[in-house]
């Protein structure tokens, strides 16, 4: 089989890396891809936004199976047009992307269908918002409806600050029609986790649990970033839990997805808190996680591939998903100044000392004709071991991470900290 990834993240290196270890596959190639997949697959330079010539090179090469990394081609509808040009795709269409495109059409969903949540109301009329947030209690959350690349969310203990969030959403317009609609709803309180599921539209299959670090800093001080780091499993994440959030959110929400005239195929990522009252989505992703993925697809037994097909297929519910038993984590390593700015060009050194059992997932890198891998973004790269405990795999990571240097680099140091103390 020919396959065809689409992104430049870490994540899609991930993806790459375990599509190729599927007994089906000839041929890889990523769009536009980074200096990780360009090792281990083909790179072709396109725009993962430039839908019309993604679906052109896909007939070209007689794809077999295109995989859509980010939500950005997502929400623009590209499983719709190579759908319609016969092209088999793993990922959901524009209508059902809207779980992530749109917080107002998943908040809707969710309480029509009593699917936890936060309480809260979106409005389309500033005046209002504003009027409906100076009478909320605080801690108080505002969210833009649309895409915002993870910055439309403001948690505040300060109504200044609330008021300033709602105002640069709705007024100023720092997200464009991303903040057409806004969302004011309660602060949950709780441990937050990631559970990911693969769903064919009627089947559901969660994956293992994960935790993403969104802070810059250790102690999660500083701005917010795409993700600084992850790990799975979480301890605080009982054995039963998964089924739990399968009965009480996956599947109500695929099951409503379909009632809706919108199914919902591929990934569905749903971001949670474990709150007093049990598990409530905080978001969903119409995708897999970046950074958890580094931490999930290592520990993923079953031939990845065969699920994806499945998946494409209508027949998930015939596959039985193995997970490993280790633990995994995975440490982003940004450019000096992410998530503020930042200078690329600086050529990456990889030793050739690194333990067995650890990975290198390219995000920000190119690699150069002559072989050297220059940065090429904020993010440039995340480290991931595993291991047979939490311990193991952490104190792996932290140990080979000094042997992979670019000038200016940093890391949170605490990566899974909380697992291990
Ligand atoms: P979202 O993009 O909706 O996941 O929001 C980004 C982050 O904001 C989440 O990972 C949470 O840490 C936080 N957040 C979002 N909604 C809430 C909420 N209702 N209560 C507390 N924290 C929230
Ligand atoms: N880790 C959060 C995301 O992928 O959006």
């Amino acid at each position: 089989m020919k396959l065809l990834v689409l992104g430049n993240g870490a994540r899609e290196h991930a993806l790459v890396w375990k599509i190729k270890q599927s007994v089906r596959i000839k041929e890889i190639y990523a769009v536009p891809g980074n200096a990780g997949t360009a090792s281990i697959a083909r790179n072709i330079n396109l725009s993962s936004s430039d839908v019309d010539a993604i679906v052109k090179k896909a007939k070209e090469l007689a794809i077999d199976l295109v995989v859509v990394g980010p939500e950005a081609p997502l929400a623009a509808g590209i499983v719709d047009q190579l759908q319609a040009a016969g092209i088999p795709v793993f990922g959901p269409t524009k209508a059902a992307a809207q779980l992530e495109s749109s917080k107002v059409f998943s908040r809707e969903l969710m309480q029509k269908h009593g699917i936890p949540c936060a309480a809260g109301r979106y409005f389309t009329d500033y005046s209002e918002a504003k009027s409906f947030l100076k009478s909320h209690k605080l801690p108080v959350v505002v969210k833009a409806d649309g895409l915002a690349a993870g910055k439309g969310v403001t948690v505040t203990n300060s109504m200044e600050d609330a008021l300033k969030a709602l105002d640069s959403i709705m007024e100023t317009r720092v997200f464009g029609t991303a903040g057409d609609r806004v969302i004011i709803e309660e602060c949950l309180v709780g441990k937050e986790v990631s559970l990911l599921a693969f769903t064919d539209g009627e089947t559901a299959i969660p994956m293992v649990p994960a935790c993403d670090y969104k802070r810059v800093f250790d102690r999660d001080e500083g701005p917010n970033t795409g993700g600084m780091g992850s790990y799975s499993p979480p301890g605080f994440f009982g054995a039963d839990m998964s089924q739990h959030i399968l009965t009480t959110v996956i599947q109500p929400t695929i099951d409503a997805m379909r009632k809706n005239g919108t199914p919902y195929k591929g990934v569905l990522y749903t971001g949670l808190i474990m709150t007093a009252k049990g598990p409530m989505v905080l978001e969903y992703n119409a995708r897999f996680g970046d950074p958890e993925t580094q931490a999930i697809l290592p520990r993923l037994k079953t031939d990845i591939v065969d699920i994806m097909l499945a998946v494409v297929n209508g027949s998930l519910n015939k596959m039985n998903i193995q997970w490993n038993n280790d633990a995994c984590v995975g440490v982003v390593m940004a450019s000096g100044g992410y998530p503020g700015k930042y200078k690329t060009g600086f050529p990456i050194t990889v030793s050739n000392k690194l333990d067995k059992d650890v990975t290198v997932f390219y995000a920000g890198a190119k690699k150069m004709d002559d072989g050297q891998i220059l940065t090429d973004g904020g993010r440039v790269l995340t480290v991931t071991a595993t291991g047979k405990t939490m311990k193991e795999a952490r104190d792996k990571v932290y140990r080979n991470i000094v042997h992979v240097n670019f000038e200016g680099c940093h890391y949170r140091k605490d990566i899974a900290s909380r697992e291990v103390n």
